[in-house]
């Protein structure tokens, strides 16, 4: 059992809790995630780890309480446990010192960007982040993001922060004024697939993470598969991580679709 320490509001229906698990976070590296069954009965949830303290023994995950397993999660409160973690799951982001990079986190995906971002500065990268949300009360971790980028902007879809627009937007800007190395970028897939397409005419090498609906974690149900590059991959052992120009957006918006049907009906009869 996992005992949580900490469960804080971060924004409309975004969630931060603080969790202990001391083996997970002995070994958690940027772009890994872990996945979570509340009990017996749950869901399986990946969660990719927002941050993680080897001293504490703690890791952090961030969501956004949308679907009945992600509501459910959200009523926990500090002191009360969950029955199974597992992780650290999946590659750990390639990080090497590559020049200038964009670190790119859109709504909850801020989360998974801030590891990855910080991991490159400390390997000395000049580090530009850009945070994107549909509005202010969306956006959180200014401050942290901003304490590990060299330079930090902010785009919001109706202008209440930064700039009015999309991470794209500010993304193209500054491609066409610098030569950047390489490009991560973390968010809803339909965003992911705006930046890879923002960056394929640049050629700048373009990493996303992806999160398919995932059961086992461990590459045996195939729940997790993925188009890239016309390979069939396991986002759970091959990934999260995959080149962005490579990946097959559509497919992969199709599949996460499949049980939109099943959520609603849940959600309609209060089974979370
Ligand atoms: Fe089962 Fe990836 S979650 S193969």
């Amino acid at each position: 059992m996992y005992e949580i320490l900490k469960n804080e509001v971060l924004g409309s229906n975004i969630y931060l809790f603080e969790v202990k698990a001391a083996r997970i976070a002995a070994k958690a590296e940027a772009g890994q995630f872990v996945i979570i069954r509340l009990h017996e009965t749950a869901e399986r949830i990946p969660l990719t780890i927002a941050d993680y303290s080897r001293e504490k023994g703690t890791i952090t995950i961030i969501f956004q309480a949308v679907g009945a397993s992600t509501r459910e999660l959200a009523e926990y409160e500090a002191g009360q446990k969950i029955l199974d973690l597992v992780g650290p799951l999946g590659v750990p982001s390639e990080i090497e010192n590559y020049g200038t990079v964009v670190c790119i986190g859109g709504g909850v995906g801020i989360a998974p960007i801030y590891p990855i971002a910080r991991a490159l500065k400390e390997a000395g990268n000049r580090v530009i982040s850009i945070i994107g949300a549909r509005s202010r009360d969306l956006l959180f971790w200014k401050e942290k993001m901003a304490a590990v980028s060299d330079e930090l902007l902010i785009a919001t879809d109706d202008g209440s922060e930064g700039r009015k627009g999309f991470v794209t937007d500010v993304l193209k800007d500054l491609l066409e004024k610098e030569k950047i190395e390489r490009v991560w970028a973390i968010g809803p897939m339909v965003m992911m697939k705006a930046v890879a397409n923002t960056t394929r005419p640049f050629a700048v090498k373009t990493i996303v993470s992806l999160n398919p609906i995932m059961v086992d974690g461990t590459g045996m149900c195939g729940a997790c598969r993925v188009a890239v590059g016309k390979e069939t991959k396991f986002a759970c052992v091959d990934g999260p991580e995959f080149d962005g120009h490579e990946v097959d957006f559509d497919l992969a918006m199709k599949r996460l679709a499949i049980f939109k049907d099943e959520e609603q009906r849940i959600l309609a009869k209060g089974q979370c």
